[in-house]
């Protein structure tokens, strides 16, 4: 029998039940929902709205049903949702003081604040993956401050820069995940619990107790908007979005890299996968399978968006469609992180073929406008001059740095002898020393910026 079966002259119809229950997904909540449990009865015991003695004995039993379902000797089954079910169970187990505990409390505020604990525990373990993501990328920053390598616009070569360079730029998205994460916590970071159904409650609650009890730093401030509130979950898959687009993106270039026209990377056989019918075939799958995945956590960003566009105040059912959407969207991200994070030390990089790499397409092109500037030449004639320089080049079907001094003074009669050290690469690269820059001293500077901010984490 349904604990609100008393104004209800019939039963629930089996289908209608089943589809109604959340508990075959909320069972995750069980632990935050038994926390959230035991504050709101402690304080009860303690504001004298209940016994003592009953609060007592309800966070013992509560604490007895958490070990025993953490255990799996308390199978969960059997009822509408995960707070229904541990009602359920407290008052089996200890009869009249357990159907005390929902006193000045309904499963809206419940409900809330449950979702708020679990994301508080999540986004702490994301930020930590993305932490030790971030750190096995300065490893390879470490291993390659002068590999060179080009860097693309328009998918052309552009200017070359180093594989150091390049990781260090996934490090720096990661590294606005983690921030991103720890300003979405300020606001799942609000205890609901005191808002009740819609409109609070008459008793003389202590939410501010409760709140210090489960260690929240200011309780909301509207118990309309409180149970109806699902921006913290917005922002949260707002968050796991763009991560996923961040894993996404450096995924689909390890893909490219990894054909044989780039050649800039192998799997490792510990991360490929074969063909069931080309023998000769090493798959980069678990890269494809991140940069699929990304679809789906869009797609619970979506959801959610969609559940809430219509909704008016205050709680209504719709808004139990949240958890799925939540718990898929961590479970892809941690699952992303964790087998992209073990795939890293793993990738075997071709430096050799970034290095020649670096130098085609006429990457010091740049340099060598730059250059003439230096000498007097304004920029946009000096940008003429090179253009004409690279036909030149491209039709000799050399290099510039396969081209003579003299062949660059037919150009312009400001071209020294030196304009040849000028277009080695790591002469291009290692001048560019600015703050954000290539060269290696300067990615060295980013490498221990970085450092200092992951240790924080
Ligand atoms: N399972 C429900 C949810 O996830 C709990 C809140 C139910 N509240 C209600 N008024 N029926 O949203």
């Amino acid at each position: 029998m349904k604990m609100w079966s008393g104004r209800f002259r019939g039963s629930l119809d089996e289908t209608a039940d089943a589809f109604n229950s959340s508990l075959p997904f909320d069972s995750r909540l069980y632990k935050h929902d038994i926390l959230g449990s035991i504050a709101h009865a402690t304080m009860l015991g303690e504001t004298g709205i209940i016994e003592k003695a009953e609060a007592d004995a309800i966070c013992t039993a509560l604490s007895e049903i958490f070990y025993d379902i953490k255990s799996g000797a308390l199978p969960l089954e059997g009822a509408e949702d995960i707070h229904m079910f541990v009602e359920e169970k407290l008052t089996e187990r200890i009869g009249n003081a357990g159907k005390k505990l929902h006193t000045a409390r309904s499963r809206n505020d419940q409900v809330a604040l449950d979702i708020r604990l679990y994301l508080r525990d999540s986004v702490t373990e994301i930020k930590n993956l993305l932490k030790a993501l971030c750190l096995q990328l300065i490893a390879v920053a470490k291993e390659n401050y002068r590999t060179y390598m080009p860097a693309y616009t328009h998918m052309q070569k552009a200017q070359p820069t180093t594989l150091a360079h390049y990781v260090m730029a996934y490090a720096e998205m990661f590294m606005r995940d983690i921030d991103r994460l720890s300003d979405c916590r300020k606001r799942i970071n609000v205890m609901p619990l005191g808002s009740g159904a819609c409109t609070g409650t008459s008793f003389p609650i202590d939410r501010e107790r409760v709140a210090q009890l489960l260690d929240f730093p200011t309780v909301t401030a509207n118990s309309l908007d409180s149970v109806s509130d699902r921006d913290f979950i917005v922002e949260f898959l707002n968050c796991a979005a763009l991560i996923m687009t961040h894993l996404s993106r450096f995924n689909e270039e390890l893909v490219y890299w990894s054909t044989e026209e780039f050649g800039f990377v192998e799997p490792d056989d510990a991360f490929s996968t074969g063909s069931s019918i080309m023998p000769q075939k090493k798959n980069p799958d678990i890269s494809e399978l991140i940069r699929g995945k990304t679809g789906r956590v869009y797609g619970d960003l979506t959801a959610i968006l969609t559940v809430l566009k219509g909704l008016p105040l205050a709680y209504n059912k719709d808004m139990q469609e949240d958890k799925e959407a939540v718990f898929d969207a961590e479970d892809t991200v941690k699952s992303c992180l964790t087998v992209f994070t073990a795939m890293i030390p793993t990738l075997h990089f071709k430096t050799d073929v970034m290095n020649k790499g670096a130098a085609g397409g006429y990457t010091a092109a740049t340099d060598c406008a730059d250059y003439l500037v230096r000498k007097g030449l304004p920029f946009r004639e000096a940008h003429a001059v090179v253009g004409k320089l690279v036909l030149y080049a491209s039709d000799a079907k050399k290099p510039l740095h396969r081209l003579t001094a003299d062949e660059f003074r037919l150009f312009s009669p400001l071209f020294g002898d030196d304009i040849m050290d000028t277009v080695k690469i790591h002469n291009v690269v290692n001048c560019r020393k600015l703050t954000g820059g290539p060269a290696h001293r300067a990615v060295a500077q980013e490498v221990r910026r970085a450092e200092r901010f992951l240790a924080k984490i």
